[in-house]
């Protein structure tokens, strides 16, 4: 009664962040950091826009681009600050936010917050409800093995549930929709925060994706992913540090969710010939990210050590010098 699958990430954190502003009025600010999801920071962008004039959106940079910025949010907290939003895992260097900690900061201070668990659900446990987190959106496409395309989830918490409106107010989420009265009249609880007709085939999906991480437990899949990870670091630190990789992920487990990101200068370059010539496929993220992920259900520590063994060739062999350094429609 509290998680609602819905649209996509975006869509849910634009209907969270709209419905939170509004229910601070008299609060103008909304908080983020500059490791969030850029498409988050677009919407924000566009819902302070939306939200009037005076409302402002502060981004606070991470120190080294790999660590959140955690004392200077905390400090940043005000008694004008409306909402706090940040990706629980960031996206690019995997840094894992204390959601706990920063959740009760901004409580002190009366602002409400909301995290994007894209890169988190399913990768490690998350406790919304011992965090007494207020609002949370995610995808189900990624850890949660919903497959390309499947929808979203949205997280209220039950309290705030009847305080808060959905922005956009559509037919699945009115009370008695196919009485198809003209005037809108939100149905209760969580519902009301449905708008359109959902992806049925693709949410038929999510179930037997969940099943089989409920089967394993999430401390399990954690305790494999932090060997794994820890695994690649080894490795890293070994074979690919005096190769000219840098490590763009935090070394404290505690920090990290569950993919590494490996930086050098020919980092695009390296990519290519991953995927090209070793069929190791990671991500390319700007300006030198090589992003490894691993989902604990699946990936072996055979695949992580030929991956590491691959990048080891890559530079000392040459292999990258194949390969042209224009980037790519898609990374
Ligand atoms: C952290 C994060 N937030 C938001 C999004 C956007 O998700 P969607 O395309 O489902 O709206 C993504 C997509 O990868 C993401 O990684």
């Amino acid at each position: 009664h509290e998680v609602i699958l819905a649209d996509s990430t975006s869509v849910n954190l634009f209907k969270l962040a709209m419905a939170a502003l509004q229910y601070q009025a008299g609060r103008n600010r909304i908080i983020t950091d500059d490791l969030n999801f850029p498409s988050d920071v677009y919407i924000l962008q566009r819902v302070a826009q939306l939200a009037g004039d005076t409302h402002l959106l502060s981004l606070i940079s991470s120190p080294d681009g790999i660590h959140g910025p955690v004392e200077q949010l905390r400090d940043q907290l005000d008694e004008q600050t409306a909402l706090l939003t940040l990706s629980h895992t960031v996206f690019k260097s995997g840094y894992t936010y204390d959601m706990a900690y920063l959740t009760a900061e901004a409580h002190q201070r009366g602002a409400l917050v909301l995290w994007d668990l894209s890169h988190s659900v399913g990768a490690l446990p998350v406790d919304l409800n011992a965090a007494h987190v207020d609002l949370a959106v995610g995808c189900s496409y990624k850890y949660l093995n919903g497959g390309p395309g499947a929808p979203a989830f949205l997280y209220i918490r039950e309290d705030l549930q009847e305080m808060l409106e959905n922005p956009i107010s559509g037919w699945m989420g009115q009370h008695k929709m196919f009485n198809f009265d003209l005037q809108y009249q939100p149905e209760a609880g969580l519902r009301k925060f449905l708008s359109g007709t959902p992806p049925v085939l693709s949410m038929s999906l999510i179930e037997p994706g969940l099943d089989l991480l409920m089967e394993a437990g999430m401390q399990a899949v954690r305790h494999k992913s932090l060997l794994q990870t820890n695994y690649l670091i080894g490795l890293w630190q070994e074979w690919l540090e005096p190769l000219g990789y840098t490590l763009n992920s935090p070394r404290q487990p505690e920090q990290r969710g569950s993919h590494v990101s490996l930086g050098h200068v020919e980092g695009l370059r390296i990519d290519k010939a991953l995927i090209d010539a070793y069929q190791v496929v990671p991500d390319f993220r700007a300006p030198d990210n090589i992003r490894l992920g691993f989902a604990p259900l699946y990936t072996t520590f055979e695949e992580i050590y030929r991956a590491a063994l691959a990048l080891k060739e890559i530079v000392e062999l040459g292999v990258y010098l194949n390969y042209s350094d224009q980037p790519p429609e898609v990374t």
